[in-house]
């Protein structure tokens, strides 16, 4: 258990798999996560879900975000971690939109943050979100990323963000 402000970020579990299918099955969310929508029914979903859970992996650490009451609202991790370039890149869903803009996603990604700076000798993080997801870059701002770079994939358009560990213990100091 990883401990936030607001929430708290835990491993994954089988019984996030009814939350998760909801959310991914969802268009609008589907689609700020430009992800395509999931159509698979749940019974293979939980199949999937399962030998999903058991294997363990060395690119990528996936956790649900839970307020400190213990809901489920999301899920948050940091993939294609590359020891050589000493850099990850992080990805957050704040499935529940009960939990939009009020900060529980800024508390997720600097919890997050602070945890790979802490446990591991990456460098730098970066990210990537839709260029027309003000919100997203809004909350990532406030966690202490910068831009950095725009890219293009499948006809969409997206803006680059990241933060590098000297900037994330300079920014804690002024914080
Ligand atoms: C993107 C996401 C992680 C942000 O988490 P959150 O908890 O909603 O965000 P926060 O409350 O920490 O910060 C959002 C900020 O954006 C602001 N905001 C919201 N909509 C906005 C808009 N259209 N334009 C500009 N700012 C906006 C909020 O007011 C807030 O700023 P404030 O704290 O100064 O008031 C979350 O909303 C989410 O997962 N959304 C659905 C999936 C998604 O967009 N995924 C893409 C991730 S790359």
């Amino acid at each position: 258990m990883i401990t936030g402000n607001k929430i708290v970020l835990r491993g994954k579990k089988l019984a996030d798999a009814k939350n998760d299918y909801t959310w991914k099955t969802d268009p609008e969310l589907a689609r700020l996560d430009a992800s395509p929508r999931l159509t698979t029914s749940f019974p293979q979903y939980l199949l999937d879900y399962t030998s999903e859970l058991r294997y363990s992996h060395s690119i990528r650490r996936n956790f649900a975000i839970e307020t400190q009451d213990g809901k489920h609202i999301g899920n948050c991790g940091y993939y294609g971690i590359d020891e050589t370039k000493g850099e990850a890149e992080v990805g957050i869903m704040i499935g529940n939109r009960d939990y939009w803009d009020k900060g529980y996603g800024a508390d997720a990604v600097t919890t997050l943050v602070k945890y790979i700076f802490r446990e591991t000798n990456l460098n730098r993080i970066y990210l990537k979100s839709l260029d027309w997801n003000t919100r997203a870059h809004k909350c990532f701002q406030k966690c202490g990323f910068t831009r950095c770079g725009r890219l293009v994939k499948d006809g969409l358009s997206f803006v680059l963000m990241e933060i590098h560990r000297k900037q994330w213990q300079q920014w804690q100091t002024e914080a």
